[in-house]
This record gives C-alpha cells, structure tokens and sequence, in this order.
C-alpha cells in the first residue's frame, strides 16, 4: 500500500490542522540539492518551500565541482556509476535552461580530467583503473608519462602516465547555486530564511517543521535535504533518522595571475599516499585545489596539517602552484552514506521525504536529484533508474559498526 509520501499531490488535501493553507512541499536545507528539488517541484505545479537560513551556501560554497563520474569511479560502485553518468549527460541542457531562465552563468566546462601517476604503484592501480573502464565501456584513454605533460606541460617530470578522460567536467557550485536560487524565485519557490528547529509530527505522519524564529510551517510533504545535517535533525524517532553522517573535506582556491596563465586546461588529480588531490581551473583564472577526506564529526576547522598536506601533494603532482597566490581556506562536510550512493525518496514515515547522502557526488548528481524527486514529489513514482537509491534501503540498524 502506498504511503501518504507516495501519494500524487493533486489527490491530496494540503490544510493543516489549524486551517491555515500550507504547502504542498517543504524542502529542509538550501544547498544544490535542496534547491534543484525546489525549482523542480515547483515547475510541476508545487507549492514548495525551502527552509534555510542561508540558501544558496553549505557544501556548494565549499566544493570545487567536479563532474567526475569516471575518474572518481570505485570498484564496487557501478549502480552508482549509472546515476552519476546520467547526471553527467544532463549536464549541458541543464546549465543551459538555468541559464536561459535566469540569466545567471553557472561555470560550466567541458574541459575533460587528466589523473595521473607518480610512481610505478599509481600508475600500476591507473592502469588497472584503464582496464575497468574499458570493460565498463567508458571512455578513457592511456597517455605515457610524455604525452600527459604535452597535455598538461606544467606537469611535474617525474609523471609517469596518466588516464586522459575526456568526459569528465566541471562546474562552478557557486555560481550553479546562486543560478539555482534565482530559477526556483522565479518558479514561486518561498524562501523561509531560518534554520529547522524540529520536523513536527502528529502521529506517525510528519506534518512540515518548527523554525528556529518560531514560525510553524505545514506541508503535506518534507523533503529532508539538509546534507550531513540531515542525519542528526530534531523530531524524528531515532530509527526515522537516515544514516548520513559528516565527512570532512578540506580545500584551498588560488588564483592564477594573467602572467602564469594558461596554466592547467583541464582538471588534473591524482592520488598520492592514498590521498585524493585534484586542481581544477576555473575560467576566470580559480584554481580549486582539493580535497582532503576526514572522518572527524562535525568539525569544520581548516587545520595546518590539512593545508600543508593538500599543497604537499598538489606540489608533487604540479610544481608550480606554490607561485600562485593562496586566495581561500575552507572546510565542509559531505553527506556520507554506508553505500556512498544518495537516498531519494519516501520514507517509512509519512509525509517524509529525503534527498540527501550524496557523499562525494553532491554537485555531480544535482540534474539527476532533481528530476528523481520531480517525478517523485508529483506522480509518487520513483523512476526506473533510481531505484537501487531508494530512502527506504536502510533502515537505522543497518548502518555498519
Ligand atoms: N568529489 C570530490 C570530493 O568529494 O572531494
């Protein structure tokens, strides 16, 4: 039987108790994915809210906004690997409508990923990663240590091969959200500037959110999708909590002078001492230096140790970079999930809805998100494709030790 989340919005009553009319959504958190499921949801007819106190910021602030669905590619993670290629492909239609609607430019650049190996281990496990895309039949190609520096000659000497992958973005998370929060304003979307000081309930059944200035909001339906937040929000019983939990990522922008440009023409990374290090140049002369991945709560600190390692690495891998000007320092948190794929969805409780867990593929996974809980919020359907990411697959009890 279905439950009230999965019930089609028009055949439902949208009044709250107290007689005042509320929304037919409420979406819980303002960053990409908040936001990409409240424009959606208004473009099919919903009255959508968003509650956060600063939409538009979060992770998106903090991310360098690789499109990365094949060079980020885990073993084990070709359900996931679907989804992200799916996001990836709408990629450029929707920049293009954001655009189009609002003006606003998003950052968008298909200028394709080099990762690249230090030492004859990297290049061992790249050539590995080679072979597993072939079988996959992803696009990836071979270039020898000389050929990636012909791509990319700032590379350091001692590169020793590198995977080209032509398919692999970016974008500017900044600019998408501020695209973002202009397209669901114009789409009607309410922005409710206050954090969420408890999702409310009458029963089993959630009924919209307490704000923290006091104001109540109904609406037939919640979207929690409030990142690694999600995981620790007041009013739901501890076993309706999703299991997301905060993964810490620090990064660093520099800024490349006219005098050194054009210094990288497309995203380079590696991973060096089990680290991921990425550079992604911007346009308009950014270079986004990431990231480190700490399991460490919810501390948002830029360490010493986390700059030091991240500008260590990214030296290996570019010489270079330690002429640029250091222009920012930041921390975020990622939502991570057990299976690091995201929960979209309904929910065993009703009235509740998720989006969120999409660990280190927020900004990837955005076109996708959206038009999952599109379809979701406005038919109760989840699409084929998004089955296997179902809020429902965890419960609570099932998250590892
Ligand atoms: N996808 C890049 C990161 O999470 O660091």
């Amino acid at each position: 039987m279905p439950t009230h989340a999965n019930t089609p919005a028009k055949a439902r009553a949208n009044t709250p108790a107290n007689g005042a009319r509320g929304h037919d959504v409420l979406v819980v958190g303002g960053g990409l994915i908040g936001l990409v499921t409240a424009w959606r949801a208004a473009q099919r007819g919903l009255a959508t809210a968003v509650a956060d106190p600063r939409p538009g910021g979060g992770a998106a602030h903090v991310a360098a906004g690789m499109l990365a669905a094949v060079t980020e590619l885990q073993y084990g993670e070709q359900t996931l690997l679907d989804l992200n290629l799916a996001s990836a492909a709408r990629y450029p239609d929707f920049v293009a409508e954001l655009t189009e609607l609002t003006g606003l430019g998003t950052g968008y650049r298909p200028c394709g990923t080099l990762a690249v190996a230090l030492d004859a281990d990297d290049r061992a496990d790249l050539r590995d990663l080679h072979a597993f895309h072939a079988s996959l039949g992803l696009e990836s190609q071979w270039l020898n240590g000389r050929d990636c520096r012909r791509l990319e000659p700032l590379l350091a000497p001692g590169v020793r091969g590198g995977l080209r992958v032509d398919g692999d973005h970016q974008v500017d998370p900044r600019r998408l959200a501020a695209a973002l929060l202009r397209a669901a304003e114009l789409a009607g979307v309410s922005f409710l500037r206050s954090a969420v000081a408890r999702i409310s309930r009458a029963g089993d059944r959630v009924t919209g959110a307490l704000l923290a200035d006091g104001t109540e909001v109904a609406a037939d339906r919640t979207v929690l999708a409030a990142g690694s937040e999600s995981g620790r929000i007041a009013g739901l019983p501890e076993e309706a909590l999703p299991p997301v939990r905060p993964v810490k990522g620090q990064i660093l922008r520099l800024r490349v002078p006219a005098a050194h440009a054009p210094f990288l023409s497309r995203t380079v990374r590696a991973v060096v001492r089990g680290s991921h290090v990425y550079l992604v140049p911007r346009e308009n002369g950014e270079l986004v230096l990431g990231a480190t991945s700490e399991e460490s709560g919810w501390d948002t600190t830029v360490t010493a140790g986390g700059v030091y390692e991240l500008l260590r690495d990214a030296h290996e891998l570019v010489p270079g970079i330690t002429e640029l000007p250091l222009t920012e320092t930041q921390a975020g948190l990622r939502p991570g999930s057990p299976d690091n794929a995201p929960l979209l969805g309904a929910t065993a409780l009703d009235g509740l809805l998720l989006a969120t867990g999409h660990h280190r593929n927020g900004v990837l996974l955005t076109p996708v998100t959206g038009d999952v809980m599109a379809e979701v919020l406005a038919s109760g359907e989840v699409p084929d494709y998004a089955r296997p990411f179902t809020a429902a697959r965890f419960t609570r009890q099932e998250q590892p030790a």
